[in-house]
């Protein structure tokens, strides 16, 4: 008996232009001081990165029970593990509840019992706290309160699994966040591919402005050669959703050139002669897209993710930022099953290739505004609206947050999870605040 076979995912067109958008007022950037404040930088912590769904990881890389990732995100080391209780994916902070040591001390492993290796405390894979040493007789003390604090996630039906570090009780639910995510990538066969390989670019600039590049391709064809070799660039487009914007390009059908040079014949990748200009010497020669044969279908998940799907691949963006002006880019590739390894390389090179030059665009372009001599600059309404639309969040989340801290009078840290319990910890806890709020104030008067 024949067994149907899904229809295969069809990438969709964009939307047509509507004509008003040409009509936008032109804005301008935020200031450069949110790219080197290192106050601006806490703040956006708080504002932003403590309480947004963020992409960590895909499903398929959780085999069995115990299987396990750590993970540091602004500074918040958790961890994120197949239950054995129920064969769920579940995020912890890695801080013992005893006295606050990393629990997970490994990038990734396997393990159903975590043992914390500072007094010996033991959690299971649901994160339930199961011995704690000499514990028993204390008076007061109740396993089941000392527990791992767990962290939201979210698995959508891709596969693809996100967190938020929030606790506060009126978190935006991921369905809201990212409304319509879902139908998007269903454009998208996700099983049909493996993880293959990571790799990590330590930057000396801003997470804004890695995304400034990532969110517009208006410099493609000036800086990317070999990706406007790859796709039309007239066809590029950016849309805006919620919280995340849909980039579409379509993919040239036809070889493309590929100009070899001789000179750059030791250079580990063979595609770094991809797109660069003839020299005299230099042999041309027409090869099959690196890029695939599909359209693009590539996200861009506000605050700081990417997931940008090819046909021989999908490759996954997590910018990370740790300080003002320093930002960790981990990317992630899972290439189509059975691709073959000559295959796998041509795509990897073309991806590594792109990203090197962002990433010199970025180092150039952070050491001008660390100057203090350039304050904002005119966006394009069209060409520039997906950075537009995210400095636009950055904006809005940072404004209000900061509103409700000044309200307060204290600082809003929505991730923070370890409330003072007892009347003594609430009035130490009381003085710390008084002190915050006054350096906050002399602070203020600096840099505000
Ligand atoms: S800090 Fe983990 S057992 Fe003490
Ligand atoms: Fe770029």
């Amino acid at each position: 008996m024949a067994t149907a076979v899904a229809p295969a995912p069809v990438i969709s067109a964009p939307p047509k232009d509507n004509p008003e958008d040409k009509l936008l007022p032109g804005e301008h950037t935020l200031p450069a001081s949110w790219w080197t404040s290192e106050k601006v930088f806490e703040l956006e912590k708080r504002s932003i990165f403590n309480k947004s769904w963020m992409f960590c990881t895909h499903s398929s890389r959780f085999a069995k029970a115990g299987d396990y990732f750590s993970y540091t995100v602004c500074g918040i080391n958790f961890f994120i593990i197949k239950s054995k209780v129920d064969g769920q994916l579940k995020a912890f902070h890695n801080v013992c509840r005893h006295r606050a040591f990393p629990v997970v001390r490994k990038e990734q492993g396997s393990s159903t019992i975590l043992g914390c290796k500072y007094h010996g405390w033991s959690y299971n894979s649901d994160g339930v706290l199961t011995k704690a040493p000499q514990f028993e007789q204390v008076e007061g003390f109740k396993k089941e309160e000392n527990s791992l604090f767990p962290i939201k996630t979210h698995t959508t039906d891709q596969g693809l699994v996100f967190v938020n570090f929030s606790q506060e009780e009126d978190v935006i639910p991921f369905s809201t966040w990212f409304q319509g995510i879902e139908k998007d990538f269903s454009e998208y066969d996700f099983d049909d591919y493996e993880y293959n390989m990571s790799y990590e670019l330590n930057g000396k600039f801003n997470w804004k402005t890695l995304m400034d590049g990532y969110q517009e391709c208006y410099h493609c064809p000036t800086a990317h050669p070999g990706l406007s070799n790859a796709f039309k660039m007239e066809t590029y487009k950016v849309v805006p959703k919620t919280r995340y914007c849909r980039h579409y390009a379509e993919v040239v059908q036809e070889d493309v050139e590929f100009v070899k040079d001789d000179a750059d014949a030791d250079e580990e990748s063979s595609w770094f002669g991809f797109g660069k200009k003839k020299e005299s010497n230099a042999k041309v020669e027409k090869i099959a897209n690196p890029g695939g044969e599909s359209n693009g279908l590539w996200m861009y998940l506000f605050p700081t993710n990417g997931i940008n799907c090819y046909s021989p691949a999908y490759y996954t963006l997590r910018v990370l930022p740790i300080s003002a002006t320093e930002t960790l880019l981990h990317y992630d590739v899972y290439t189509k099953k059975g691709l073959s390894e000559e295959k796998q390389k041509e795509f990897i090179d073309f991806l590594q290739l792109i990203e090197l030059e962002d990433f010199n665009l970025c180092e150039q372009t952070q050491k001008n505004l660390n100057q203090g001599v350039y304050g904002t600059g005119f966006l394009h309404p069209t060409k520039e609206r997906g950075v537009l639309f995210y400095q636009g969040l950055v904006r809005d989340m940072v404004k209000e947050h900061f509103a409700a801290e000044q309200k307060a009078g204290k600082q809003i840290n929505p991730a923070f999870v370890g409330n003072a319990t007892t009347e003594s910890a609430l009035e130490l806890e009381e003085i710390c605040n008084k002190l915050d709020c006054s350096t906050e104030k002399t602070e203020q008067k600096l840099d505000w």
